[in-house]
């Protein structure tokens, strides 16, 4: 696999409950409490996770933050693309975990997808998702969605589409822990020999009895 440095260019997103995905907002100053480093080694950039749990408690802003540390770790670590696994015709993605100890407040993992689909659900954690690899890897388009109801009814959600964004190698999208998606991994834009879309996901201690698949024709829900 070339190594080629999308991450130089390409996208801060977020995406919050109201389901807009918007370019991210700047960071808070406590990202000055992260030093960005040359080199930025793998143990310092989960270290600087590890602190930013630690001493941020909002999700939007934790996640704004994360992302700058993403992106600088990203344009250094060219070596994460290979690790990605390569996905069978038939399981249609693989993942692998980087990073992960029982207790710590998040995770790490690489995941290699082709093209597919996804339920819509929520992640119930603070997520960061970066897209990886050359401009032959695919990209992932993302509908984005909107509960309308108050959730007091058991097994009941009504959703709503409220935007969608096409992921492409080098962007780096964060999701508050309420915010809804689903996605289908595509091939690249020039479509022939395209690779699988990898990505780069962090994710924070998720709260299960809030994690959902929705169901926007029935309008239902049900854990995920
Ligand atoms: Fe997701």
């Amino acid at each position: 696999m070339v190594n080629y440095n999308t991450f130089l260019h390409g996208y801060n997103l977020e995406v919050k409950a109201d389901g807009k995905c918007s370019p991210m907002g700047s960071p808070p100053a406590t990202l000055g409490q992260f030093p960005l480093r040359h080199p930025y080694r793998f143990y310092r950039f989960l270290c600087d996770l590890d602190d930013l749990v630690e001493s941020v408690s909002d999700d939007l802003e934790r996640i704004r933050i994360a992302a700058v540390l993403t992106r600088h770790f990203l344009t250094q670590a060219t070596w994460i693309t290979e690790t990605c696994p390569v996905p069978d015709q038939d399981q249609r993605v693989a993942g692998k975990s980087l990073y992960g100890e029982p207790g710590y407040p998040f995770i790490i993992q690489v995941v290699a997808w082709l093209p597919q689909r996804s339920p819509v659900h929520n992640h119930a954690n603070w997520s960061i998702v970066g897209y990886l690899g050359d401009e032959m890897a695919g990209c992932e388009h993302n509908s984005f969605w909107c509960r309308q109801d108050d959730g007091l009814k058991k097994g009941h959600a009504i959703i709503k589409k409220a935007s969608q964004q096409i992921l492409k190698p080098g962007d780096i999208i964060g999701f508050t822990p309420d915010a809804i998606h689903s996605i289908v991994s595509i091939p690249c834009e020039k479509g022939i020999d395209s690779k699988p879309t990898y990505t780069f996901n962090i994710f924070g201690e998720t709260d299960f009895s809030q994690r959902y698949e929705f169901d926007p024709l029935n309008n239902t829900l049900k854990k995920f």
